[in-house]
């Protein structure tokens, strides 16, 4: 079937398989391989995008089922060829390490401080909740959102 998706602000229209899922489409049709599939059993959190601005685990979601809506993943978060806050964030604080995790981190953060500006640490918690990491332990995540968070709100202290 034919099916349109906005990918990142630019429409995209491909023929695919009704089964085809929406990690899939992004990683093996569009080459969009920041987006990981980690279990297919959407469990680990690896494969999280947005879905008209709403973090949902691609895993999930039959790419069919996008049809027509907005689809952002970790390749669209920058804004005018700046990182953003939180990749920043991530970058500072150390935020991952074999970065596995990091996509669907990053954009499960941002959709959070796009919600909630000055989250705290419970929030930060919770909102990555659904997401697995092996190899951080949370906490330089969590601290990676902080800065970010600080960040937009000139709050950061300059060491
Ligand atoms: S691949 Fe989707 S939750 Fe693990
Ligand atoms: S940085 Fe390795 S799984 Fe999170």
């Amino acid at each position: 079937m034919l099916v349109t998706i906005i990918v990142n602000g630019e429409p995209v229209t491909r023929d695919v398989e009704g089964r085809l899922l929406l990690v899939h489409f992004l990683r093996d049709v569009l080459a969009l391989t920041g987006t990981h599939w980690g279990c297919d059993t959407s469990n680990c959190g690896a494969c999280v995008v947005w879905l008209d601005a709403e973090p949902v685990k691609s895993c999930t979601v039959l790419a069919a089922m996008a049809g027509g809506h907005e689809v952002r993943t970790v390749e669209g978060l920058d804004r005018f060829g700046e990182y953003d806050a939180v990749q920043r964030g991530f970058m500072e604080c150390h935020g991952l390490q074999c970065g596995f995790c990091t996509a669907g981190m990053l954009m499960t953060a941002r959709a959070l401080l796009d919600r909630n500006p000055d989250p705290s640490e419970p929030e930060i918690r919770e909102a990555i909740s659904g997401q697995l990491c092996r190899c951080t332990g949370y906490a330089s995540i969590v601290r990676s959102i902080q800065w970010a968070a600080a960040e937009e709100a000139g709050t950061r202290e300059v060491h």
